[in-house]
């Protein structure tokens, strides 16, 4: 009998007995992320033929322009998610404030944190963008949801993925027992397992910064970068620049082939200070995915997952990757070479 894939369900089941977490709940939870995804992706990979491009004339909570691919997005996912019957709240990078089930609805004490699109700038030039999510647990079953329920460790996350859409569109994900990558097949509207228990190596080969932020960097973050650009690194040589500008895309590739992804505090803009990537939603989820493939991912100076969330929106600076990598970068970030 020819193996026809694992598809996302098999696979939690055959991972049923190692995880609290594979219950009829979390995959249900699970299931209806990939139907928005399947949904997102099918908007996506038309955008070019609809007018689904461009701007909606709105502006964020994060102070940007919101183009209507993020908007379909968000709302997509917003009204699956609310449907689910195993959520109480969620919370978006477009939304300003959390968003209850409201209570005509079924629910359940999942918390789910999303950025419906990550890498908006990319959508109208046809470039690689995703769909990041971030799972909690209400700290209280008994309690009403409130934002306590959110700001809380990245170590606290019970599972954390993305969708990328690219020349395929893929899903990885993490409930805690490694990384796993699945591809979809669109014949049969399945994601199915391409990448079991990835692991990223030790040390890569490419360095991903936007480098015009260079003059507003402190002195160490200079330094680090440097580092990667010199024949100082372990490979003797520098190594080589990749940067995509969608987190999901530079992540993905330097999870699979080694390398480091960062993105530093700046001066640029002293409304962000801390850097422009959002902690609950894009630095928390990729850190565990992260560390569950074997790498790493710090702020600069302590762990990712150490933190802990004062603000829904909370900007955080991220260098995440190989661990070799993000242990040299850190190091010489925090003045010590
Ligand atoms: P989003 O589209 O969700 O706002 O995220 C964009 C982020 C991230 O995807 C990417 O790594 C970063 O913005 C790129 O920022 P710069 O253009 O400043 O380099
Ligand atoms: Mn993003
Ligand atoms: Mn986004």
């Amino acid at each position: 009998m020819e193996q026809l894939g694992i598809t996302v369900t098999e696979h939690i089941l055959i991972h049923q007995k190692e995880s609290p977490m594979a219950t009829g709940r979390f995959t249900r939870l699970l299931n209806e992320l990939i139907f928005s995804a399947k949904i997102i992706s099918r908007e996506v990979n038309k955008a070019g033929l609809v007018d689904i491009l461009g701007l909606t004339g709105e502006v964020n909570v994060q102070g940007e322009n919101v183009r209507k691919l993020d908007e379909f997005a968000n709302n997509a996912l917003i009204y699956r998610m609310k449907r689910a019957g195993v959520l109480c709240a969620m919370s978006s990078e477009e939304n300003a404030e959390i968003i209850r089930v409201p209570d005509n609805m079924p629910k359940g004490n999942y918390i789910l944190i999303f950025d419906p699109l990550d890498g908006s700038s990319n959508i109208d030039v046809n470039v690689n963008i995703g769909t990041i999510f971030s799972i909690h647990r209400m700290v209280d079953d008994g309690e009403d949801v409130s934002l306590q329920d959110f700001l809380r460790y990245g170590s606290e996350q019970v599972a954390a993925g993305y969708f990328l859409y690219g020349p395929s569109t893929m899903l990885v994900y993490t409930t805690g027992k490694g990384t796993h990558g699945f591809t979809l097949d669109p014949s049969v509207g399945e994601f199915l397992l391409s990448h079991p228990d990835i692991k990223t190596p030790e040390h890569g080969k490419c360095y991903s910064v936007n480098e015009s932020n260079c003059s507003y960097w402190d002195e160490n973050t200079r330094r680090a970068v440097e580092y990667f650009k010199s024949s100082e690194t372990h490979r003797g040589t520098p190594y080589s620049t990749r940067y995509i500008g969608s987190l999901v895309a530079d992540f993905h590739r330097n999870m699979l082939y080694g390398g480091i992804f960062m993105y530093p505090a700046d001066s640029k803009d002293p409304s962000k200070p801390r850097g422009k990537l959002r902690l609950l939603c894009e630095a928390a989820p990729m850190a565990f995915i992260q560390e569950q493939a074997g790498g790493a991912a710090t702020d600069g100076k302590q762990r990712i997952l150490d933190i802990k969330a004062s603000s829904l929106h909370e900007r955080i600076p991220l260098i995440i990757g190989s661990r070799g990598d993000v242990e040299k970068a850190t190091s010489i970030m925090q003045g010590k070479g």
